[in-house]
C-alpha cells in the first residue's frame, strides 16, 4: 500500500491507472476505522481494480460546538488496517493540503436536509457535500463506497452525484453491527461502560419499531420509540424518525421506501442508527388491532 499525502501525486497515481486501463473503488473516511470501514474496503476489492482509501478528518463538517478537536485519530493503527483490509493508496492530506485558503466555492444543499441530523448541524451536509466534490475530482473514482448507518449522507452523495453528474457510481452498504446489534461507529469509543451497556437498545427499537408499524402510524410509531428509549437508556433521544427514503419526507402510502432512524445523545457520543425498509404503512392493520401507544 502507498500513502500519498499531496493532491496532485494522488491526481497523477490516478491517471496512470486510467491509462493502464484500471477502474478505480474509493472508500472516503475520516479515520480510526472500524470493521465497518473494513467492510466498505472488501467489498470494493470484489468490485474495482484498485481501492483508494481517503482518511481525512474534515473541518468543514463540524459545527462550532461539535467534536472536531477530539475526533478520534490514530494513523498508524488506521495504515496497518486499511493495508491489512487490501488498500492499494491511502490518501492522507492535511488540512493546509486540502483547504490552502478559506474556500471561494462551497456546495450548498437543498433538499433531504431539513430532517434527522441535518436539523441540528447546521451546514454539516453542506461540509460533507464540498469534501466529497474535491476528493471525487481529486480520485476519479468509477465506484465509492459508504456505510448505510449514515443514510442521510447517502441520500445526499447520491444528489450530489446526480445534479453534477460525477460519473462515479454511489455504493450503499449495509451496516455493520456489534453481536449485541449496535451499530459501529467511531464515535462508539466515547461510551462510558454503562452506555454501552445498554446502547444495544438502539437497535433493538428499531426492530420493535418494525413491527409497531404494521398498526401503528408513522407518529405513533415514534413515539413508541422515544418512550422505549427514555426507558431502556439514559440517553437523551434527540429523534426518532419514521420518513422516505431518500427524501426523507413524511411518509405516504405511495413510498417504495422508508427509513426508521433516531439520534440519542449520551454524556460524550451522540450516536445513530436506522434501518431502511419497504413501505408497510400500506399493508397497515385493521381497525380492532389498532395502535394503543401508551
Ligand atoms: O462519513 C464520513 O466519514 C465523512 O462524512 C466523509 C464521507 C468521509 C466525508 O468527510
Amino acid at each position: 500500500m502507498i500513502i500519498l499525502n499531496s493532491i496532485q501525486d494522488m491526481q497523477k497515481y490516478i491517471l496512470q491507472e486510467k491509462t493502464e486501463g484500471n477502474s478505480v473503488g474509493f472508500v472516503p473516511t475520516m479515520g480510526y476505522l472500524h470493521e465497518g470501514h473494513l467492510s466498505l474496503m472488501e467489498r470494493a476489492k470484489n468490485e474495482a481494480d484498485i481501492v483508494v482509501v481517503s482518511i481525512f478528518v474534515n473541518p468543514l463538517q463540524f459545527g462550532p460546538n461539535e467534536d472536531f478537536d477530539r475526533y478520534p485519530r490514530d494513523f498508524e493503527r488506521d495504515k496497518k488496517l486499511a493495508e491489512e483490509a487490501g488498500a492499494d493508496v491511502l490518501f492522507y492530506p492535511d488540512t493546509k493540503e486540502m483547504y490552502p485558503d478559506k474556500p471561494v466555492v462551497t456546495v450548498s444543499v437543498n433538499r433531504r436536509t431539513d430532517a434527522l441530523c441535518g436539523k441540528s448541524r447546521t451546514g454539516h451536509f453542506d461540509g460533507v457535500a464540498t469534501v466529497l466534490t474535491k476528493l471525487f475530482h481529486i480520485v476519479s473514482p468509477d465506484k465509492a463506497f459508504f456505510g448505510l448507518k449514515d443514510a442521510q449522507q447517502v441520500a445526499v452523495v447520491r444528489g450530489l452525484v446526480d445534479d453534477f453528474n460525477f460519473p462515479v457510481e454511489i455504493i450503499g452498504c449495509e451496516t455493520k453491527r456489534e453481536s449485541d446489534g449496535l451499530a459501529m461507529s467511531s464515535r462508539n469509543v466515547y461510551l462510558s461502560e454503562e452506555e454501552r451497556k445498554e446502547a444495544h437498545h438502539l437497535y433493538q427499537s428499531l426492530q420493535k419499531a418494525q413491527s409497531w408499524l404494521s398498526n401503528c402510524d408513522s407518529g405513533e410509531t415514534e413515539e413508541k420509540m422515544i418512550k422505549y428509549l427514555e426507558e431502556h437508556t439514559a440517553g437523551t433521544v434527540e429523534y426518532c424518525k419514521v420518513l422516505s427514503y431518500p427524501e426523507l419526507l413524511p411518509p405516504v402510502k405511495d413510498d417504495k421506501k422508508l427509513i426508521i432512524a433516531l439520534s440519542v445523545r449520551f454524556s460524550k457520543a451522540r450516536l445513530i442508527d436506522n434501518v431502511i425498509i419497504d413501505n408497510i404503512l400500506e399493508k397497515q392493520g385493521s381497525e380492532e388491532e389498532k395502535c394503543s401507544v401508551i
